[in-house]
């Protein structure tokens, strides 16, 4: 079994690049941002105080299923739900809680255990997969990343303008690098690779030809 991880901010093409790279090498993918958002998501909805105290009475009880077709969470498909930006904001602010990157910390071991894995998130290479095969970190300029986003969310019908979306990109990013557990940090042996002047095929190209490196055979 072999585990790869990709981290880096947000925007700076994980998700597409870890779909990507799983479907090449025949691995299974885990987007570790989806459960962050689906804890958010039903905070906000049962309007639950963001705290250590209510949260982890609460975590033991949900279902997070990442299932091929989508995200569910208690067989509801939250695929769009956990997209939507109020979420995105409660994702980054339960991120934060030692109580919940402690439970989900220990799903994402036992979800990948003994299989072979490209995980992304933000901890991925530094805390939940310290022993990785391979690692990366994935960035973009700020710009860069915040015109992808703003393209998926006018591509959605939102609307939003670019110094908005910066904004709370700022916002996000200090939070996921500030918080004490589980840092957004590139790991020391992670391969950083810049995405913003290169197209998806160039960076799967790229990160293909590092992973056969890695593995062995
Ligand atoms: O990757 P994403 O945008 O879907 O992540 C949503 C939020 O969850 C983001 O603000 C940071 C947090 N997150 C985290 O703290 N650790 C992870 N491994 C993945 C996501």
């Amino acid at each position: 079994m072999a585990i790869i991880t990709i981290d880096g901010p947000a925007g700076a093409g994980k998700s597409e690049a870890a779909k990507g790279l799983a479907k090449r090498l025949g691995f299974d993918h885990l987007d570790t941002g989806a459960m962050y958002r689906c804890v958010a998501l039903v905070a906000i909805r049962r309007q639950l105080e963001l705290s250590e105290a209510v949260l982890g009475h609460f975590l033991k009880t949900l279902r997070i299923d990442l299932r091929p077709n989508g995200v569910f969470l208690d067989d509801e498909d939250v695929t769009q739900a956990i997209r939507e930006s109020e979420v995105s904001s409660g994702a980054s602010k339960v991120a934060a809680l030692d109580v919940v990157r402690e439970y989900l910390v220990a799903e994402q071991r036992r979800i990948a255990d003994g299989r072979n894995f490209v995980c992304e998130g933000r901890d991925q290479g530094t805390v939940v997969f310290p022993e990785a095969a391979c690692k990366f970190f994935l960035t973009a300029s700020e710009n860069v990343r915040a015109e992808r986003r703003l393209k998926q969310l006018h591509q959605q019908g939102k609307s939003i303008t670019l110094e908005e979306l910066l904004e709370d990109q700022r916002q996000r990013d200090a939070r996921d690098s500030q918080r004490k557990t589980g840092p957004l940090r590139k790991a020391k042996d992670a391969i950083e690779i810049d995405s913003s002047d290169q197209s998806l095929e160039q960076i799967l190209d790229r990160l293909e030809r590092e992973v056969r490196r890695c593995l062995p055979g």
